[in-house]
């Protein structure tokens, strides 16, 4: 059974091995040792409801995906920082997840450019200065935020961060540096890693010990136990960390959460769909 456990203040690797910690990932990640996980594997909030241009913002009626789920934020998350507020939170959010990878160990960390107000906003903002090796490009199935003034975008980025002596394990590398990977479209959280994604990532590591600092629905601890490593969990919201437990221990996770999410499978998908509005 997988356990859900509340952060105090005082925490252990070996206390929180294999289990979901409800809390504040900074918090939690500040109170962890150095170098105490070989792979992180995340994907933040995107702060995507401050987006300007297409009237998806929260509060707004949002015509045909009114129903959306992203359009509230996450459960305990916004979604919806002044800019520079956010490049800091998770410059700091990265600084941590740095110091506590081993010497051979990496940080996959997922996010996103946009353009905003007719500009590009790089996430290289947020990684500048970290040992950044390489930027996988996910290749998503779709996208349908349309814009005039620019080509279509269907790409997110991973962003491999990693100490020194981290090496992909034998053979990883032909998978190449761009995945072209279809978006979950089953999964009531509103914005999951699809599972093959997290797949390719833990086939691609050798370290025992991953850490997800924004675990939401707890897709990277299913792939994980896929591979036979230790997973640790961190969330903000404890309606995620509920959705992470009953999918771990083989429960009805999908209907059990989609009552909050309006028409069950629908909206869910909708949902999907109205990510990538938001980038315009
Ligand atoms: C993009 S989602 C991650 C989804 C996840 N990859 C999955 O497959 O379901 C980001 C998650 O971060 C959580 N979150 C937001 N702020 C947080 C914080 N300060 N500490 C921990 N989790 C937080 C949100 O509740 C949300 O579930």
């Amino acid at each position: 059974m997988a356990e859900i456990i509340e952060f105090d203040g005082k925490i252990s690797v070996e206390s929180c091995l294999d289990k979901i910690i409800h809390g504040d990932c900074l918090e939690i990640m500040r109170a962890l040792p150095d170098k105490c996980v070989d792979v992180i594997i995340t994907s933040p909030p995107y702060n995507l409801l401050n987006s300007t241009g297409n009237g998806l913002k929260k509060n707004t009626n949002c015509g045909k995906w009114k129903n959306a789920a992203i359009k509230n934020g996450y459960a305990e998350h916004e979604d919806n920082m002044p800019y520079d507020e956010y490049i800091t939170w998770q410059r700091e959010c990265v600084a941590e997840m740095c110091r506590l990878i081993k010497d051979d160990g990496a940080v996959f960390y997922n996010n996103k450019n946009r353009v905003q107000n007719g500009l590009l906003e790089n996430r290289g903002e947020i990684l500048r200065g970290f040992p950044l090796r390489q930027v996988i490009i996910w290749k998503r199935s779709g996208a349908i935020n349309f814009n005039a003034g620019y080509f279509l975008p269907t790409t997110e980025q991973i962003y491999l961060l990693c100490n020194k002596a981290f090496k992909l394990a034998k053979g990883a590398n032909k998978l190449t540096d761009v995945w072209e990977v279809t978006q979950e479209m089953h999964n009531p959280h509103p914005a999951p890693f699809p599972e093959e994604l997290i797949d390719r990532i833990v086939f691609s590591t050798t370290g025992k010990i991953i850490l997800d600092p924004f675990a939401g629905s707890g897709t990277t601890a299913i792939s994980a136990r896929k591979f036979d490593r230790n997973f640790i969990l961190i969330e903000k919201s404890l309606r995620y960390c509920e959705m992470a437990r009953l999918r771990l221990d083989g429960g009805d996770w999908r209907h059990g959460f989609n009552d909050s999410f309006g028409d069950s499978g629908k909206s869910v998908r909708k949902n999907l769909l109205v990510r990538s509005l938001f980038d315009e």
